[in-house]
């Protein structure tokens, strides 16, 4: 690759950031990562994430003035295939201007990234995220070395990042739940690619306050429940209150009743303005007890956050098994 001899502040920050990673790069067994965090490493507003050869510029703030700089620090640092920018919504521009390809070769609409042996499909030109929230890795890796002959429920699917990892691992069934039916196409591919075998009972369309409450009473139950619900659960008419912040209160008193004792609940916290403990505190609340936390983890090193709060926080939860717990007192 050749090198340019631009000393901008934007190309320097963002090849700085490059050199940061490569230990990441080459520990990880993955190819999508967060290349570049403006917050914390000089460029406010502008994030860029690489998935695979595809690399994808977000930004809250006009970037007309650097925005050559930084495709040139990107290409001095990898041969990407396809670079797209994306204004954030707070920009205010048309939503048909806000996706854009600042640079193509080889045009195709067949991404992918790859993650711990696992295909993921990449939409690089979606209003939102393209398919994989890259600061939930170390959660799909948790959840693959977990999932062996495990009944598991991905809700809040969305394109079904989490439960596929969960399927790789071994599980014996994984069902998939969403409101919007828009990336099951996406959740297919994802399947096939990944050599499974996709059957249309594993996706289940609807509201969860709908779909949960009639699973209780229908005696489903689970071994894996995976809970990320998104920072702010929309007001739903099936909800018994209105649902507050990512609504733990509700959604843990209901998959309590799913969760098979000894069965995991991994629970994602995206509200920064609570603490670790007092999320835990409020799933474990909500469970009435029944559940424990076992274990924490959080983003990796691509995520460099100085306040812990900023960042992705997910604590795994067993259901006691009281059954087995009072034979091994006896
Ligand atoms: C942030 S995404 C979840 C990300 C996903 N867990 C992953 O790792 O890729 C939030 C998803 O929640 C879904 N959603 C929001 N409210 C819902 C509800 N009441 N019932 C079912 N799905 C809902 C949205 O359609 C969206 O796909």
């Amino acid at each position: 690759m050749t090198h340019t001899d631009n000393n901008t502040a934007a190309y320097c920050a963002i090849r700085t950031a490059w050199k940061n990673r490569e230990l990441l790069f080459n520990a990880s067994n993955s190819d999508a990562f967060r290349i570049f965090h403006g917050f914390e490493e000089g460029i406010e507003g502008v994030v860029i994430e690489k998935f695979g050869d595809v690399a994808v510029i977000q930004f809250t703030r006009d970037i007309r003035d650097i925005s050559d700089d930084i495709i040139q620090a990107l290409l001095d640092s990898f041969p990407f295939r396809l670079i797209v920018a994306k204004a954030h919504q707070s920009l205010k521009m048309k939503i048909k201007q806000r996706v854009f390809i600042v640079h193509e070769r080889d045009p195709s609409d067949d991404y992918w990234a790859h993650e711990h042996n696992i295909h993921y499909k990449i939409n690089p030109l979606a209003i939102h995220n393209c398919g994989l929230y890259l600061d939930a890795r170390p959660v799909r890796q948790w959840i693959k070395a977990n999932s062996q002959d495990r009944k598991v429920i991905n809700l809040f699917s969305f394109t079904g990042s989490l439960g596929l990892a969960a399927m790789v691992g071994g599980a014996k069934s994984v069902t998939h739940l969403d409101k919007t039916v828009a990336m099951l196409p996406c959740l297919r591919e994802n399947y096939k690619k990944n050599g499974l075998t996709f059957d249309n009972r594993d996706f289940v369309q609807g509201d969860i306050y709908r779909h949960l409450p009639r699973a209780v009473k229908a005696g489903r139950t689970f071994d894996g429940i995976i809970l990320d619900p998104p920072p702010k659960v929309y007001k739903s008419g099936y909800a018994r209150n209105k649902p507050q912040g990512q609504d733990f209160a509700q959604l843990v008193d209901i998959c309590k009743q799913l969760l098979s004792p000894g069965g995991w609940l991994v629970a994602m916290f995206h509200r920064f303005e609570k603490t670790w403990d007092e999320f835990e505190s409020e799933v474990i609340e909500a469970s009435n007890n029944e559940l424990t936390a076992t274990e924490r983890f959080t983003s990796e090193t691509d995520f460099p956050e100085s306040d812990m709060r900023n960042k992705l926080r997910v604590s795994v939860f067993f259901k006691h098994d009281k059954q087995s717990e009072k034979k091994q007192l006896e």
